[in-house]
């Protein structure tokens, strides 16, 4: 019998007290659930970084921590974790994301803003936006995510960049890495995405220098994280009209704090961190897999490069 405590938010368990067990059941996986057990018994943490476990090191026999999230720089530094650390990679993320990024590129592909909210009821012609296929889209970050928009993106017509750490090969996407990938992916982006992980290296990555780079009237849309943008430099890009509008999922601060000047924004929407969330059936699976290969001795999924951050 297989030990698995439930580290999550009382909604979380809820949601996944049935889901894990049954996951683990079609697996032929005979494990104990429990938001409850001794910490020296405890195999496997199913672990969100707003639940009750902070300090790791009573949990002496845990062979692997598991993430309900796929951001994991709440927990990665975290000096009490000596186990693998598997951050959530899932379907049903990345189908959300790939959703939400694609419906706020055609927003500013098609400039529905200007129909959307017209009050002198103005007949402006001369407004037809020009084809997805002459519009380039930049995405920072082609992992999971990254990835899943840019298919997405590909198939709505866009001509799709990205940039990595490392070089990739993606089918229909001009691949980038490095400064001068970035540069160059930066020169080309009328619509720019940001889905990369919060880690030292990407912390600012937009900057003033960076958005400097960016065409002018370019658009942004970070569902990624909110440290990825200096604050102050993207309020200064949109004063000047250098960049025309952005979308931000996340911030600095979550919530939003009351009066920050992004709320009062004409150019800027704000949406509460709401781009993808796990989706827990699907979530529930991936768990299911990572307990029963860590049991049978199979080398884990998704585990997080603590050297690097992700
Ligand atoms: N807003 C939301 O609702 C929401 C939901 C889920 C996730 N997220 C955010 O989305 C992020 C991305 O998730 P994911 O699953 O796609 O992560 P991932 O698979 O780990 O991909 C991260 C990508 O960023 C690249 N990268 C990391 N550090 C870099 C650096 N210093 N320079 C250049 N590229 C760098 C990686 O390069 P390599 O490929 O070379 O490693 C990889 O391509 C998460 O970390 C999380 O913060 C947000």
């Amino acid at each position: 019998m297989v030990n698995v405590l439930f580290a999550g938010t009382d909604e979380n368990w809820n949601t996944y007290r049935e889901l894990i067990p049954e996951a683990l059941a079609s697996r032929g996986v005979s494990a104990n659930f429990t938001r409850d057990l001794p910490p020296e018994t405890v195999d496997y943490i199913v672990y969100s970084p707003l639940g009750p476990v902070q300090d790791f090191a009573p949990f002496t026999r845990l062979k692997a921590v598991l993430s309900l999230w796929a951001g994991v720089e709440k927990v990665v530094g975290n000096k009490s974790l000596k186990v693998p650390l598997c951050r959530m990679v899932d379907g049903g993320l990345k189908k959300g994301m790939a959703e939400w990024v694609a419906g706020h590129c055609l927003r500013y592909h098609l400039g529905m803003d200007a129909h959307i909210v017209n009050p002198n009821a103005e007949w402006r012609s001369g407004m037809a936006p020009p084809l997805a296929e002459d519009r380039t889209i930049g995405i920072l970050g082609l992992g999971e995510l990254g990835q899943a928009c840019a298919k997405a993106l590909n198939c709505l017509g866009f001509k799709v960049a990205g940039w990595s750490r490392s070089l990739k090969d993606v089918q229909g996407v001009a691949c980038h890495a490095g400064e001068s990938g970035l540069t160059a992916l930066l020169g080309q982006s009328e619509i720019l995405v940001l889905l990369l992980p919060q880690t030292p290296e990407t912390t600012h990555i937009i900057n003033a220098k960076t958005l400097a780079m960016l065409p002018k009237g370019a658009c942004i849309l970070n569902p990624g994280r909110g440290p990825l943008i200096d604050d102050d430099a993207l309020l200064d890009a949109l004063d000047t009209g250098h960049i025309a509008s952005a979308t931000l999922d996340v911030f600095a601060k979550e919530p939003l704090p009351e009066g920050h000047p992004y709320w009062a924004h004409q150019r800027v929407t704000v949406t509460p961190h709401i781009a993808s969330e796990t989706r827990p059936k699907s979530a529930a699976e991936v768990v299911a897999d990572n307990v029963a290969r860590g049991e049978s001795g199979k080398p884990l999924l998704f585990v997080v490069d603590r050297s690097v951050g992700y």
